[in-house]
């Protein structure tokens, strides 16, 4: 079949919005209808060359759709259903998915290459040319083929176009605060960085009990909006958040340094050790560059202070519990999903919505199809 998809041809060009071939779903493949993807950072890292994968690329990580058709061996799904894209899938039988750690599925490992995971081919092609889909996926268009393992099934009355941010930026963001950091009752966060990540690790913490969250984001309308997501107080850098976390917190400092910029820095990470406490965590959300291979780092304070340093993936969460319950959160009213969504675009203006996100414009952009 044909369908229209933003693909990625070059580093440092833009998404080309365009017609492409799509075959049909494979053993154990999916064919979705999606209704709306989420503008991530991470699919910018696509365009700068940060994170290097394989090209041609379909972009989009952060999808939600209704199952159109299923190839052989397909059981539990069905024409008609919702899913949200996980975008690391699981296996559920690789020793990462078996002790409780979907988010590190060894189907991970193919990632890079963004081929099909039964056979290593594409089922997306253009101008003769096999397509590979960012994280598996390829969410910048409006139908795609994804291996089942992708694919989590949620209730058919939840939006989709709310239910597509589980996929990507609200498991990752909220887990990085409950799951990564393991926020306490009582304890003093930072969140560095206020996008679709960091606005909901800024929820996680509030909903984890903490006291005090300082929003760190150089962008005033992230601040503003920071205090809609729990903040209770902001700060345009961390060299400004420094003084203010000392005085609130006596000179303990923060328990937990959550980094969620749009761009991780190796440079930048002693200074988010500063912000933290004897014992504190800094957890690692950001994605840094692929070639960059220092940081910045007072070791001699790591020793003395035992302080910790930790990255997170998805928010250390599994897709298939994680997705569903917070979604349930969204139902129960503890959980906002409707302000995260700050504009809302087509799949012909994608380009727009990652201007936006340069400009610091979004919480979240979301692609509405159809
Ligand atoms: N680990 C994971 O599983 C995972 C998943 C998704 C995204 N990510 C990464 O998380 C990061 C955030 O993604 P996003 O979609 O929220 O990005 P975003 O661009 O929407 O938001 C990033 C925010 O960081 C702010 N910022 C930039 N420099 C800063 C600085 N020096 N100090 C404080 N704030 C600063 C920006 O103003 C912006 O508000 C990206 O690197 C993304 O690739 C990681
Ligand atoms: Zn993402
Ligand atoms: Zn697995």
């Amino acid at each position: 079949m044909k369908t229209k998809a933003a693909v990625l041809w070059e580093t440092n060009t833009p998404w080309s919005v365009e017609e492409i071939e799509l075959d049909p779903p494979g053993p154990g493949e999916v064919l979705v209808k999606l209704a709306a993807s989420g503008l991530c950072h991470s699919d910018e890292h696509l365009v700068t060359g940060d994170l290097p994968f394989a090209l041609p690329i379909i972009g989009g990580h952060e999808g939600a759709g209704v199952v159109q058709e299923v190839g052989t061996g397909v059981s539990w799904l069905q024409p008609g259903d919702h899913v949200v894209f996980g975008f690391i899938p699981s296996c559920g039988r690789c020793p990462s998915c078996s002790t409780g750690h979907q988010n590190l599925c060894d189907l991970g490992a193919l990632l890079g290459l963004g081929m099909q995971i039964a056979d290593g081919t594409s089922r997306h092609h253009a101008q003769d040319k096999d397509l590979g889909l960012m994280c598996l996926l390829g969410t910048f268009s409006h139908h795609t083929v994804v291996n089942e393992a992708s694919c989590i099934k949620i209730d058919d009355d939840v939006p989709l176009d709310r239910a597509c941010l589980l996929g990507c930026g609200v498991v990752t963001g909220w887990g990085s605060s409950v799951y990564a950091a393991d926020v306490q009752p009582g304890d003093t966060v930072a969140v560095v960085g206020i996008g679709g990540i960091g606005a909901n690790a800024l929820q996680g913490a509030k909903l984890a009990g903490a006291k005090r969250i300082v929003a760190i984001d150089p962008v005033e309308f992230k601040r503003e909006k920071a205090m809609e997501f729990g903040a209770t107080h902001t700060a345009a850098s961390m060299a400004d958040a420094l003084p203010l976390i000392e005085e609130a917190t006596l000179g303990r400092m923060a328990d937990k340094v959550v980094m969620t910029m749009g761009v991780g820095s190796g440079a930048v990470l002693a200074e988010a050790l500063a912000l933290a406490a004897k014992r504190g965590r800094v957890v690692v959300t950001n994605i840094h560059p692929a070639l960059e291979m220092s940081a910045n780092v007072s070791l001699l304070d790591l020793t003395l202070m035992e302080k910790q340093v930790v990255g997170s993936l998805f928010g250390s969460g599994n897709p298939r519990a994680d997705i569903p319950k917070l979604l349930g959160l969204y139902r129960n009213g503890q959980l906002d999903l409707d302000g995260l969504v700050t504009r809302t675009y087509e799949l012909d203006t994608v380009n727009d919505g990652y201007d936006d996100m340069r400009e610091g414009r979004n919480i979240r952009g979301v692609m509405i199809y159809e």
